[in-house]
């Protein structure tokens, strides 16, 4: 049976594809304040600020091309059996070739109501506009899970963490819970290994590996995968 690897993922991963992260120094919060913008008070006092701050990212996601970590990600499905749990809304990871996703903060790609997710419409680049509404006749906004609001697919995500042979974290600060929190599932024997520029605190157990994404992810996966068979 295969071998099992996690790659939990963050806004780091992305950057040398051109998207903002939001903690460093030219981070969106450090730009702009998340209460206006990533909140339900932010979206019940100005929709259509809320909504064109989206529509922006939306577009830059999709002119943007995953980097060589995403590809060096998805290359290890070659021998692996890899699930991506991924911070990022972007659909980068899925551009490069990874097959098991989960978007545990939503995605740009999809819009939803105002009164739930009970239903989802894929809409790509498209931007949302005031006045759009959803079956149920609320306005439509992003698929994004904002703050104060519930992560999507946890008891998933923490399933394949402590299931897995090897947890790559990479291009996180692990600042925002609970997807922070996904380390502690990780099982002692597993090989852990954790990239980013730089970090304050390293989870009990991971090797950190500093450095760019794009450096430091295809040098491991190449050691991962071993010489060609
Ligand atoms: N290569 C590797 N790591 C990088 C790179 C790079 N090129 N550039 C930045 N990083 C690292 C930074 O050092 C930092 O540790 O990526 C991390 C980015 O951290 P944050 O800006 O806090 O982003 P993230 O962890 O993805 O934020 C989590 O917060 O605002 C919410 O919902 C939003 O999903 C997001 C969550």
């Amino acid at each position: 049976m295969s071998k099992r690897i996690v790659v939990l993922s963050g806004s780091g991963l992305s950057a040398e594809s051109g998207l903002p992260t939001f903690r460093d120094s030219a981070g969106l919060w450090n730009q702009y304040d998340w209460r206006e913008l990533a909140s339900p008070e932010g979206w019940r006092k100005h929709p259509e600020v809320v909504l064109a701050f989206y529509n922006e990212r939306r577009a830059r996601a999709w002119a943007a091309q995953p980097n060589a970590a995403h590809l060096a990600i998805a290359a290890l499905e070659r021998r692996f059996d890899v699930v991506v749990v991924t911070q990022n809304v972007d659909g980068l990871h899925e551009r490069a070739g990874s097959t098991r996703v989960l978007h545990v903060h939503g995605e740009l790609a999809f819009a939803r109501g105002s009164g739930g997710r009970q239903r989802r419409y894929r809409i790509d680049a498209a931007p949302i506009e005031l006045g759009q509404t959803c079956e149920d006749g609320t306005q439509l906004r992003p698929d994004i899970v904002w703050f104060g609001e519930e992560t999507l697919h946890m008891d998933e995500a923490r399933e394949h963490v402590a299931a897995a042979d090897k947890v790559l974290v990479v291009g996180t600060s692990l600042t925002v819970y609970p997807a922070a929190g996904l380390v502690e599932f990780a099982r002692c024997d597993a090989e852990k290994v954790l990239n980013s520029l730089d970090m304050d605190e390293i989870p009990a157990g991971f090797q950190f590996l500093a450095g760019r994404a794009t450096e430091v992810i295809p040098q491991l996966s190449a050691r991962w995968l071993g010489p060609p068979s």
